[in-house]
């Protein structure tokens, strides 16, 4: 049995399949909408979500299965101070897989643990988004033909936003990646990153503070919202929310077939006018976060 806790927990060639089968998927969805019949999938979500939640609901529909479980931890027993480990114990009665989004860093490892079905980490506090990054990586491939030799800018909370940790994580492996990362000063990458993903790895990247000053360098721009539910300090909040604004003058800088990609949802960081511009692929990708769930449902079931 396998669980999903990080992007690293598939081999690059266990990607490749995957984003192989996500591909067929989108070719002929009708080709699997029975594979997952008489299956259910648990959405445990201790933390709000739209995509994550709905996406994974969608794919199970989608093969065929149904889907039971909370959106609100006030909604569950978790309530009443039940723990992690003893909800996954009932959760592994009820259900055939489980996808499980938390507040705190190492929930989902701590319910992989004690679960007898396969255990997908759905967002787990300001660490890891597994599940966001195979959406990224799918949509990359299946919009530039290819995962390598690419200057990716990771703009806004590099600090706080998990699904940036998870992105470089998983990127790292393919060869040619360069990183640009913008940010304030308060908002950038942790140190554990820097140290033991960057560094260790002899991953080479610059840092910026104006998004304008590395526009015209990058292929990707991966723009991330302030994440607010991590601040301590709501002034701080406030001070840093809008520091980043992708418009039409900034777009204006940047190679014509430069792909912005966010994992959503928006605040202020990409003004509504930008959403008509070809390069904008942010709705596309919560699309292909729906065939990359159902391949991932369907692989960690065993089902293909
Ligand atoms: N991208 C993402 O995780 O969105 P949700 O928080 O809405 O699930």
């Amino acid at each position: 049995m396998r669980h999903l806790m990080s992007p690293l927990d598939f081999t690059t060639s266990e990607l490749d399949k995957l984003f192989d089968l996500a591909s067929e998927i989108e070719k002929n969805p009708k080709k699997f909408s029975n594979t997952c019949n008489g299956k259910i999938l648990a959405t445990c979500f201790y933390e709000p979500s739209t995509r994550t939640r709905l996406s994974f609901e969608s794919a199970m529909y989608h093969l065929g299965g149904n889907v039971l479980g909370f959106s609100d931890a006030a909604s569950s027993s978790a309530s009443k101070g039940e723990s992690v480990s003893d909800t996954i114990r009932m959760i592994s009665c009820y259900a055939d897989i489980c996808a499980i989004r938390h507040p705190k860093e190492g929930a989902p490892v701590v319910a992989s643990n004690k679960s007898s079905i396969p255990v997908i980490n759905a967002g787990d506090g300001g660490h890891q988004h597994p599940t966001q990054t195979l959406t990224d990586l799918l949509t990359i491939r299946s919009m530039k033909g290819r995962l390598e030799n690419f200057t990716i800018g990771l703009c806004g909370d590099l600090k706080f936003g998990r699904t940036v940790h998870s992105l470089i994580n998983a990127l790292i492996r393919y060869p040619g990646i360069q990183f640009i990362f913008i940010s304030p000063e308060e908002l950038k990458i942790p140190d554990y990153i820097r140290e033991d993903v960057l560094d260790k790895n002899k991953i080479s990247y610059k840092e910026f503070v104006r998004l304008e000053d590395c526009m015209e360098d990058l292929d990707l721009l991966y723009m991330t919202r302030v994440q607010r539910e991590r601040f301590f300090n709501e002034e701080e909040y406030i001070r840093l929310k809008d520091f980043y604004i992708l418009d039409k003058n900034k777009m204006a800088l940047a190679k014509e077939d430069m792909l912005v990609l966010h994992p959503l949802p928006r605040v202020n960081e990409i003004s509504v006018e930008v959403d008509d511009d070809p390069r904008a692929v942010y709705f596309k990708q919560v699309q292909y976060g729906v065939y990359v769930r159902m391949a991932l449902i369907l692989t960690l079931l065993e089902l293909i």
